[in-house]
Order: structure tokens, then sequence, then C-alpha cells
């Protein structure tokens, strides 16, 4: 049986290894540094699995040897952000545990597709290519799926039909630099901008712009991670499955959209061995702006994370 790993057992780690567990196409290891933590999730949903068909182990524990041979390993280690706190004042915080859990996974999966979760995303998707300096196509982002996922909640929330009718397009960075694009966004194949009024629309792209905010104040204590680990549940049976699924998620650009060397939200399609190819949408201008403008500010934010990387390169 195939065999994924999700490093860093909280919230959402734990979440997607049940997911992947409870679906039975492959063999999962939970690793977190805190303690027994992994070790302890990982036999409960274990002793989940008798209720189902499912056929997968899950082992558990702090040892990175666990990770040995995987397909796919699943990065959502680190801090979760806290109310009132920026994605970009995560970014020193998380960049240090996402080095050294990709060192490590390095050494014992290095033929693996790495999907990463762990906030700020693209930057620290970036961060992870630039330590491995793999094959673009297997180091990705999950971030697009989950804001599109949002996008299709509201939107269909304010249309009245069931969400799985609504299929979502969400580009550019995870966060202040997201871009919803209501135009290739579809309700039963027909654009989203033909069913609501403009300021409708900019209500719902605000609100799916604000969607990891507005759990999180509610929450009080961590952050998402429902519908976090459903999105890296459905792009971990993509690549298993070799499923050519289109989804955007956030890869490195090298001169796609006329945008180069930045990670960045746009839809792939993705299979065995990672993503293959970009799909670029027929964007306008002032579309086109937006995303660049959004590769701009994530440029930024990763140059100051490759001089963190020069300055802590022990
Ligand atoms: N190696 C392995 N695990 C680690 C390491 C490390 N170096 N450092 C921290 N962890 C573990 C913590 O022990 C904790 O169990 O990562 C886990 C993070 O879990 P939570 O705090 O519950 O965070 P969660 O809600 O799961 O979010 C994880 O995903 O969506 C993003 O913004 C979110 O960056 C955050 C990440």
């Amino acid at each position: 049986m195939r065999k994924v790993t999700v490093v860093g057992a909280g919230q959402v780690g734990s979440t997607t290894a049940m997911r992947l567990a409870e679906r039975g196409m492959a063999n999962v290891a939970l690793i977190d540094t805190c303690g027994d933590l992994a070790q302890g999730k990982a036999l409960d949903i274990a002793q989940s699995l008798p209720l189902t068909d499912s056929t997968s182990t899950v082992t558990g524990g702090g040892d990175y040897g666990l990770a040995a041979g995987s397909d796919v390993v699943v990065i959502t280690a680190g801090f979760p952000r806290e109310p009132g706190m920026s994605r970009s004042d995560l970014l020193g915080r998380n960049a240090a545990v996402v080095r050294e859990v990709v060192r490590a996974i390095e050494v014992e999966a290095p033929g693996c597709v790495l999907i990463v979760v762990t906030n700020p995303l693209d930057e620290m998707t970036h961060l992870a290519w630039r330590i491995t300096g793999w094959d673009r196509h297997r180091v990705m982002g999950m971030a697009g799926l989950l804001d599109g996922s949002r996008l299709a909640h509201f939107a269909a929330g304010e249309l009245r039909v069931p969400p799985g009718r609504v299929k979502p397009m969400v580009l550019g960075g995870h966060g202040d630099a997201m871009l919803p694009l209501a135009r290739f966004t579809t309700v039963d194949g027909a654009p989203l901008s033909e069913r609501l009024p403009a300021v409708k629309l900019r209500e719902l792209e605000d609100r799916t712009r604000e969607g990891g905010a507005e759990v999180v104040s509610l929450l009080k204590k961590g952050s998402a991670y429902y519908a976090p680990s459903a999105c890296v549940a459905r792009m971990v049976t993509a690549i298993l499955e070799d499923e050519d699924y289109e989804v955007a998620a956030s890869v490195r650009l090298q001169g796609e959209y006329g945008i180069d060397g930045v990670f960045l939200g746009v839809p792939v399609i993705l299979g065995r061995g990672g993503w293959s190819k970009v799909v670029e949408l027929p964007l306008i201008p002032p579309e086109i702006e937006c995303l660049r403008e959004s590769s701009r500010l994530i440029k930024e934010r990763t140059d100051e994370l490759d001089r963190w990387l020069e300055d802590h390169s022990s």
C-alpha cells in the first residue's frame, strides 16, 4: 500500500491523518515533536478504523524515521495564527520549523511529493522548495482549494444551492494577496458574476479573503482545520490516484501568467508525481494586474525569507 506522512499532529495534521486513514488508500504516519502526541493521536485514529472498511495502518511518534519511503508528505507542523496575528507575523516563527522538517524529510522520503500547509503558506512552500532544490512539480502549497471552498460555501448560501454545484476559482496568494475570481467561478456551469450583483460579489470576495480570520476569531484558540484537512485529503487523493485533477495550488511559476520565480496560487493539473502543468486562464488586464501585484507582495516576503535562510544557514 502507498504511504502518506503527515508532519504535525495538531488540529490540521491529525484531522488530515484521520481523513486519509478512513479513505483507506494509504498507510499513514503521523509525526510530531511534542511528547507522545502523535503516537496518541495515531492510536486513537487506528482504533476508529475497525468501524470502517479501511485497511490502512496508522503509526505515530516523534521519530522522522516513520516517514521512510513515503509517497506524499504533508507539512502542517508549526504554530497556528492567533487572533489579531497576520500570516506574515508567523513568518520567522514557522520558518525554523519548516526548515527542520524539510531537512529530515529529504533524508527519509527523498522521492516524495511535498504538500505544505503551514502558514504563511506561499512563503513556507517557497522555503521548502528552496531547501530541497527539488523539481518544482513535486513541491506545492495547499491554499487555493481551501479559499475556493470557502467562496463556494458563501456563494451557495447566497444563491441557496447545494455547495457542490459551485465550482470556485481563487488565485493569488493565501491571505491579503488573494484573488477570488467570480468570472471563473461557476454555478451549474454559469459564471457567478452573472448570478449576483457586483456589490454582492465584492462582499463574498472580501469574506473569502478573510475566511481564515473569521474562523480564528470565533474559535478564540487555534485556527481552522476541518476545511483545511478536507482540502489536503482531496489533493493527496488526486496524487495517489493519478487523477489529473484540476485544482488551485501554490506552485512556483516560471513564466506562466508572465510571472517568474514566485510561489503563487494558480490552477494546476495534479496527479502522480505532483503537478504536471499550470492552467492559464484567459485573464483580462485588471485581473492580470491583481495577480502580478499579488506576486510582488509574496516576492518581497520570500526575499525576506531567503535572507533569513542565509543568516541561519548552519
Ligand atoms: N516538528 C514536528 N511537529 C512540530 C514541530 C516540528 N519541528 N514544531 C511544531 N510542531 C507541531 C506542534 O507540536 C503541534 O502539534 O505542529 C503542530 C501544530 O498543530 P496546531 O498548533 O494544532 O496547529 P494547526 O491548527 O494544526 O495548524 C498547523 O496549518 O493551517 C496551518 O496556520 C496553520 O501554520 C498552521 C498549521
